[in-house]
């Protein structure tokens, strides 16, 4: 690669606060600024990225940490370690300014967000950002129901909880009134107003702003809004991908929808010249066209993981905590929503290429079984259903 690279600060002990710079053609600076979101339980550290353009445009917000910790440890009843508990609420927040400035910025130069996607490990910072700077917000239509909704969090609390149910995963003490008491009163103020919802691919058009330098490419699957960003002029030979959520390494993006997040992984495949692919969380992907391959193979295995563990009768939850089925360990006992959506959609999918089916529900939980054909067959007919891209999901 002949991109130029350079680490500005390193990470703290916390594990987060790097700032890392790419320099593209006519001197165009992309930078990494690494902030403070916990791994093993979360998705790990959420990396913010600043592109110079006409304008300077932020990408991403990471989370307060105060929400990091509600979120991802005391409204899933999970225990908190003390170098986390002993976290300011602002953590996150002093990271991003101190890495702004390291790299010759700061807030008030901001004039763009854009959000990848609707999760809140993305937007929940985005208020007080905008409230120091003025800039203007930007996202894929798609998802503004949950960034610009102050109460989408609370919404998805109360969802989950009868889906999860249904999983047979066992549900946290506190009743969901609890938790939507808590969810109202943390979520409701960090809602974000999006101010030009993106419906377009292509250069990317924003209020005074046409770029020849950012391309959107909308990468439905990690969520129905989840967008890529392109990076890098006509003339460039070699081309940044900024994917948010889609691709990750080494853990792998959960999928809200199989079918689409895999018809994604193909239409990625397709982009040209791309020499450099920066997530949201973990290592950047130096191999992008190798990572998208392992990821097929990755759901290709789990979907048969998935299919042969319904021999017998099995339930969501059942298969989630399998171990080794999921990236980190999942404890039979405790309530884990990403391992259940997990299992469940590769459930979806195998059902809707009819290999397996609901055989039974008892007592609220559902069970899946498998028709007992060899997989390859089933697969084959998952193979389909990608490639038809008339067909659509119902
Ligand atoms: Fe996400
Ligand atoms: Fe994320």
């Amino acid at each position: 690669m002949n991109i130029k690279e350079n680490i500005i600060k390193p990470n703290s002990e916390a594990g987060s606060g790097r700032v890392k710079q790419y320099v593209l053609s006519k001197g165009r600076k992309v930078t990494q600024i690494t902030t403070f979101c916990p791994d093993i339980i979360g998705p790990g550290p959420a990396h913010i990225y600043v592109i110079e353009d006409e304008a300077l445009i932020m990408v991403d917000t990471g989370i307060p940490t105060h929400m990091a910790k509600k979120i991802f440890y005391y409204w899933r009843n999970q225990p908190i370690p003390q170098k986390v508990k002993d976290l300011p609420d602002d953590y996150s927040e002093t990271e991003l300014i101190t890495g702004l400035k390291a790299a010759g910025y700061s807030l008030k130069d901001i004039e763009f967000i854009i959000i990848t996607h609707g999760h809140p490990d993305h937007y929940l910072l985005g208020n007080t950002i905008v409230e120091k700077s003025r800039a203007r917000v930007s996202s894929h239509v798609m998802d503004t129901d949950r960034i610009c909704n102050p109460w989408a969090i609370s919404k998805s609390v109360f969802e989950g909880r009868p889906r999860y149910e249904a999983f047979g995963m066992p549900l946290p003490k506190s009743s969901a009134y609890e938790y939507h008491k808590e969810a109202v009163q943390e979520s409701f103020s960090l809602s974000l107003t999006v101010d030009y919802p993106i419906a377009m691919d292509g250069f990317l058009s924003l209020d005074g702003l046409q770029s020849d330098f950012i391309r959107v490419k909308h990468s439905p699957g990690h969520s129905p809004g989840s967008i890529c960003l392109g990076i890098g002029s006509e003339e460039d030979e070699e081309r940044i991908l900024i994917c948010g959520d889609v691709l990750l390494y080494p853990i792998t993006p959960h999928p809200n929808d199989l079918v689409t997040y895999l018809r994604t992984l193909d239409n990625l495949k397709q982009l040209e010249k791309i020499v450099l692919s920066l997530p949201a969380h973990g290592r950047n992907i130096r191999d992008f066209y190798g990572r998208i391959d392992f990821l097929k193979k990755h759901h290709r295995s789990r979907l048969e993981f998935t299919y042969n563990a319904c021999r017998k009768p099995k339930t969501p939850w059942e298969i989630a905590s399998t171990p080794q089925y999921f990236d980190v360990f999942v404890d039979p006992a405790k309530f884990n929503p990403m391992a259940g959506n997990e299992a469940f959609v590769h459930i979806r999918l195998l059902e809707m290429a009819k290999g397996l089916c609901r055989s039974n529900i008892a007592g609220g939980v559902h069970y899946f079984k498998n028709t007992g054909e060899r997989f390859d067959h089933v697969y084959r007919r998952i193979l389909e259903i990608i490639d038809d891209g008339s067909s659509t999901v119902l």
